[in-house]
């Protein structure tokens, strides 16, 4: 009999799984009590795990197929799935992403196929800061007045990558995008709310990272609109609060979540991979 525990980490989102190695295949069984934690608390996180970038890719594809990522400059040497968040610099060169996600944002959506899941590891956290805010976008969904669902069912959004606005940052170490990658940069459009494939439920689908605007509206309705919606999916009432330890392991649902990476002291060091698990189209 297996010995796998399932701890909710708050009331909104996030459950721990305990007793769980990355490192050796799952039975079904245990599988299918993880994959239904997912999909119930959007957010899970596997403790102390000790995972090679081998180990925790195939930990991830356990959960979907993997895909690459554009800023192909921060995959790890080598390596086709697993990114690089860190403010480590050697040569004076960042070796990762430093300054990722720090804004609401679902992954990747400015693509017409966003990726499903992420698969975020700490292996090195700053002792104070850092944290990863995870808001529960069923639950902003669902308090919505229903004046505002109904005014927004149907309508869709256009997400774009905000790249050259981090890149402009006082201090960003942001590379310049190649050509190929501006064309992969294109933008898209989704629904504003959006149907999870394998529960049913219904999320909102728009953030302040990717969100430029509500296709159909004047730019000021659509501003006052977003804004308005941003206020029901950033509420305190929705969020998961996740303080790293060394050696997390963190899956995130990025078609009923959003998430933000908040600042810490960059005298201290915090270095993660990242593995992105594939998509299908939001509807
Ligand atoms: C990401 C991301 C948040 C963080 O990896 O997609 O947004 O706290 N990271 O590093
Ligand atoms: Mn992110």
């Amino acid at each position: 009999m297996s010995r796998l525990e399932i701890k909710p980490l708050s009331a909104v989102a996030g459950a721990e799984v305990i007793g769980l190695d990355g490192n050796v295949p799952i039975a079904d069984a245990d599988f299918a009590r993880v994959h239904k934690a997912w999909l119930d608390s959007c957010v899970i996180v596997f403790r102390d795990q000790r995972l090679s970038p081998d180990a925790h890719e195939s930990f991830s594809a356990r959960f979907g197929p993997l895909k690459g990522h554009v800023l192909k400059q921060y995959l790890l040497p080598g390596r086709q799935f697993t990114l690089v968040l860190s403010n480590k610099k050697v040569n004076g060169e960042a070796v990762g992403l430093e300054d990722a996600g720090r804004y609401w944002h679902s992954d990747v959506s400015y693509e017409d196929v966003p990726p499903m899941a992420s698969m975020l590891y700490g292996l090195e956290i700053p002792p104070t800061g850092g944290d990863t805010l995870f808001a529960n976008q069923y639950a902003a969904y669902t308090n919505l007045p229903q004046a505002l669902r109904d005014r927004i069912a149907g309508l869709k959004a256009r997400h774009v990558f905000n790249y050259g606005k981090i890149q402009a940052e006082p201090g960003s170490a942001r590379k310049p995008l190649t050509e190929e990658q501006q064309k992969q940069l294109a933008g898209a459009v989704h629904p504003v709310v959006r149907t999870h494939p394998e529960s049913g439920r219904k999320a909102l689908y728009v953030s302040p990272g990717f969100t430029v605007a509500i296709e159909g509206l004047a730019a000021d309705e659509s501003k006052s609109l977003l804004q308005e919606l941003i206020g029901y999916a950033t509420a305190p009432e929705v969020i998961y609060r996740h303080v790293w330890k060394p050696f997390d392991a963190v899956l995130w649902d990025n078609r009923c979540l959003m998430h933000h990476a908040t600042t810490y002291d960059p005298t201290y060091t915090r270095h993660m991979h990242r593995t992105t698990i594939a998509g299908t189209r939001p509807f």
